[in-house]
């Protein structure tokens, strides 16, 4: 893998950055931060989708012109992923003027291949959605999100014969079988495709939305979101040249929870084919989080919100669980007892003090300074070492199919390997015979490895930590030598800094 674009749907503005819309800005994170490692070209797009009903209606209720609302709540979304150290690399707004362009040139573009057409339209429409819903798909009459009557709208606006290319995506999706992953997201895909695709509404009369891109064929209507919203993807590179744009974009990596998974599995390539666009590489699919005491609302107060869990418990024991805890594709449950006590098992007491605990035998018995390894390895010195060769295999393996957890599991593996490697060798009983000092100092030696490793492999996952665990092991490139060189990367001589609490136990108050 040489090259790997990856994007996060740009989030709505209408709801402040919550824990749905950090974890898959977090797993696109983790992924670059991995492949970089690899040495592979990356790239991070994140950013705010703008236009709509919905925004008009709150920035009015807010008293605030459209825009001023969305620069505010935009610079929310993206002093948020600052704070919690989102390496992203572009941050896109729909309503920045780059993008407005690149949305009107395509659709310019399909418009003169005769693939946008003007035609009537009338359907049951909700607000709240912000779109069309067939009879069949409401629920007693209602919208199935919303639980409202949807309102009867006829109008006249411009389509995109999107039923044109639904063979084509078909064949497309049957003879690339990692298109759409996890499966169960590819098959509910080719299940939609079974039906007959209906063409796409693509805009609103400005009689009644006026907060939108302006068709460039008629200044009397807007786009609709999806048209205006899924070019982001492209206009974030273009903006960068098309060079830039023709490297990067057939390695793109979509990132998306599964509520936004028709757009984006049927909309979106179609519109690429209808564009004369390449389709993307791949797009990936997660559950849901769901809160234990329900779905995530602000009326319920049970809204998660990253920079209080960063404040709280640090961003790196949120990312972990995040990552360890849900598996991509399918629903996972966030409560804050399996938080705390998934933080305290793995990071506080297997991470923490296998950390500590190395490195205060270091300091105690070396005053820090690390001792020679001798010329001929116990045999569980070796072994250590290739628990650790096959942790990062498994990593790779893992990570190619997105299953975090399972990378995760693989290197606390390792870790729990580590940790019994000290029970088997107990330096600190061989440390009360002066004869076994050498032996001690070997011991520690290869512990040190072992922590080097760890947070070599838990970069990705855990930067913070990472960065920290290399400060204290004093190498000069933090963690990214590589396991092959075990052995090698600490000089005779070389002295560690004492031990330092990586994460605190956590202790639940009675408001948590
Ligand atoms: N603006 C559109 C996306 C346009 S992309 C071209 C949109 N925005 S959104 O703010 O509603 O974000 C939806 C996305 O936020 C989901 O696809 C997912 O990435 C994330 N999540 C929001 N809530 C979530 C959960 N409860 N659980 C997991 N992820 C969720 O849709």
């Amino acid at each position: 893998m040489e090259r790997i674009y990856l994007t996060t749907p740009i989030y709505y503005i209408n709801a402040e950055p919550h824990l749905g819309h950090t974890y898959t800005t977090v797993i696109a994170d983790t992924l670059k931060r991995y492949y970089q490692r690899q040495g592979a070209e990356t790239f991070l797009l994140t950013g705010t989708d703008e236009h709509g009903d919905k925004i008009a209606q709150v920035a009015k209720e807010n008293g605030m012109e459209p825009k001023v609302y969305a620069d505010r709540i935009s610079a929310i979304f993206r002093s948020t992923w600052d704070a919690c150290g989102i390496s992203y690399d572009h941050f896109i707004r729909t309503t920045d003027s780059y993008h407005k362009e690149v949305v009107q040139g395509i659709l310019q573009k399909i418009y003169d291949a005769g693939d946008i057409y003007f035609g009537e339209y009338g359907g049951f429409y909700c607000f709240g959605c912000e779109r069309f819903y067939t009879e069949k798909e409401l629920v007693e009459g209602k919208c199935p999100d919303h639980k409202k009557e949807p309102t009867y709208i006829q109008e006249k606006n411009y389509f995109f014969r999107m039923g044109k290319y639904q063979q084509q995506l078909l064949s497309h999706i049957q003879s690339h079988p990692d298109f759409i992953r996890p499966e169960r997201y590819r098959a509910e895909v080719l299940a939609f495709l079974r039906e007959p695709l209906e063409d796409l509404c693509i805009s609103r009369p400005k009689s009644r939305l006026q907060w939108g891109i302006p068709l460039p064929f008629d200044s009397d209507y807007v786009t609709y979101v999806w048209f205006d919203a899924l070019i982001n993807y492209v206009s974030a590179l273009k903006f960068r040249g098309e060079d830039f744009f023709q490297t990067l974009w057939p390695w793109a990596n979509h990132l998306i929870a599964k509520d936004i998974l028709k757009p984006h599995g049927i909309f979106w390539p179609t519109m690429l084919m209808a564009s004369g666009l390449p389709l993307f590489e791949r797009l990936n699919v997660h559950g849901y989080w769901v809160m234990e005491s329900g779905k995530m609302s602000k009326s319920l107060g049970n809204v998660v919100r990253p920079l209080e869990m960063k404040e709280r418990y640090g961003m790196d024991a949120f990312r972990y669980f995040l990552l360890r805890e849900m598996v991509f594709g399918q629903d996972a449950t966030f409560s804050l007892d399996s938080f705390v006590a998934r933080i305290n098992a793995d990071l506080a007491n297997n991470l923490g003090n296998l950390v500590s605990r190395v490195l205060a035998m270091q300091e105690k018995y070396f005053a820090g300074v690390v001792q020679p390894l001798g010329g001929v390895w116990a045999k569980e010195d070796q072994e250590l070492r290739e628990v650790f060769l096959q942790a990062e295999k498994d990593l790779k393996r893992h990570m190619a199919e997105f299953y975090f957890h399972r990378a995760l599991e693989a290197i606390w593996g390792a870790i729990d390997h580590t940790n019994r490697y000290i029970v088997q060798t107990s330096p600190f009983v061989l440390i009360k015979d002066s004869e076994k000092r050498g032996r001690v100092g070997e011991i520690l030696h290869h512990l040190l490895e072992a922590v080097r490793v760890t947070a070599h492999l838990l970069s990705p996952f855990l930067p913070e930590t990472a960065h920290e665990i290399g400060k204290l092991l004093g190498l000069p490139q933090g963690t990214s030598s590589h396991q092959s060189s075990w052995g090698k990367s600490f000089l005779a001589g070389h002295k560690v800094k004492p031990p330092k609490v990586l994460f605190p136990r956590i202790e639940l108050t009675a408001e948590g």
